[in-house]
């Protein structure tokens, strides 16, 4: 968790300091005041990147060279510097000694971001959720990394024998690697499924008491068909796969969600509800991978769009009970009077990339 920032020369924020609570830290302010800005910040020093852009020169101020983001860590103070020039390109520093690889640096800060249009989370492409679900287990599971990298490399190698026209004995080469990697990436994938659904079924009826009595299911696609096994499916579909150029099947086309009485989320929510159900989940991840003393930060920009005031409330109530340091952004002001009775809450008003 963070325990002091200083945002430099990044979008309209000149210079900006802020010391963070470690509960709940609220950024209201206008359209346009440099909130989201805020969150970008910080979800550029865990994690390397933007959610607004690939493109890191779109976040420095207009007429500058490079933007800068300092903060420390509350536990053991440790200094966390990064640095993003024009010309030095990325340069992040953590204990005041370079960083090799920006994973370190997320092993570090444990991150989450919840975007306003979270809501699309199961209309959007299987990629989204398996993301989701594997940033859990690289949290959790230590060896999920290990075999995701290597299945990744495995399934590569694979593809550009299949591209080079190779002998199909050259091509099935990888495939006892890419099936052993597989099997196992999957079966770490449904534990921690059923693993977030049991915390998920607890928190999400209390964001949304509509749905108390809702029955939810885990809905899980490996990424090959149900009745055969990946290696079977490997073996059998070669053919296919070499009109295809690449390999259809495997752990890097799984995919799940959680029905609601048998429906698909999108099908009976409301975005409000829908932007409840990707809240919940994010909670729940919270809640599993929360051990020993690592915890993690959550983003949540613009809280207010879909959901009415007393929705914001429970969320707000809900996550003072989690462990998790938590910057949320709004334009509505009111936010502020729920906050100024609780000492979990700390709200910053933004106004043209300063604090007011
Ligand atoms: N590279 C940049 N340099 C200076 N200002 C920028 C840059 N990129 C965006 N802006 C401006 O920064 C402001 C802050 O945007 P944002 O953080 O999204 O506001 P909020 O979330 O408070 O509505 C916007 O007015 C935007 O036009
Ligand atoms: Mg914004």
């Amino acid at each position: 968790m963070l325990a002091e920032l200083t945002i430099r020369q990044l979008r309209n924020i000149s210079a900006l300091s802020l010391s963070p609570s470690l509960g709940i830290n609220l950024l209201l302010g206008e359209n346009g005041a440099g909130k989201t800005s805020i969150l970008e910040a910080i979800h550029l020093l865990a994690l390397g990147r933007s959610f607004r852009t690939r493109s890191l020169k779109q976040l420095i101020q207009f007429e500058q060279q490079h933007l800068q983001i300092i903060s420390k860590t509350v536990d053991h103070k440790t200094p966390i510097g990064l640095q993003y020039g024009l010309t030095s390109g990325l340069e992040i520093r953590l204990n005041n000694a370079p960083l090799k690889k920006l994973s370190d640096l997320a092993s570090q800060l444990p991150l989450q971001f919840i975007p306003a249009n979270c809501h699309q989370f199961f209309e959007q492409g299987p990629k989204y959720r398996r993301q989701l679900l594997d940033w859990g287990l690289f949290h959790v599971e230590p060896s999920f990394n290990f075999h995701w990298q290597a299945y990744k490399k495995v399934v590569q190698q694979r593809n550009s024998a299949i591209r080079q026209h190779k002998k199909t004995d050259e091509i099935q080469l990888w495939d006892a690697h890419l099936v052993s990697h597989g099997d196992e990436i999957s079966k770490q994938r449904i534990k921690r499924l059923e693993h977030l659904l049991a915390e998920f079924k607890i928190i999400f009826p209390r964001l949304c008491p509509s749905h108390k009595n809702s029955v939810f299911s885990l809905k899980y696609r490996s990424g090959w068909p149900k009745d055969s096994s990946l290696k079977d499916t490997i073996a059998a579909t070669i053919e296919r796969d070499k009109q295809l150029g690449y390999t259809r099947s495997g752990s890097h086309a799984a995919d799940w969600s959680f029905k609601v009485d048998d429906y698909e989320p999108n099908e009976v929510f409301s975005r409000g509800q829908q932007k409840l159900f990707f809240i919940a989940l994010c909670m729940a991840q919270i809640k599993t991978t929360q051990q020993g003393n690592i915890k993690s930060i959550l983003l949540i920009d613009d809280i207010s769009s879909e959901l009415d005031a007393s929705h914001q409330e429970i969320i707000l109530n809900e996550l003072a009970n989690l462990s998790v340091q938590t910057f949320i952004t709004s334009t509505d002001n009111s936010l502020a009077d729920i906050a100024k009775n609780n000492a979990d809450f700390t709200t910053f008003h933004v106004k043209q990339g300063q604090l007011l």
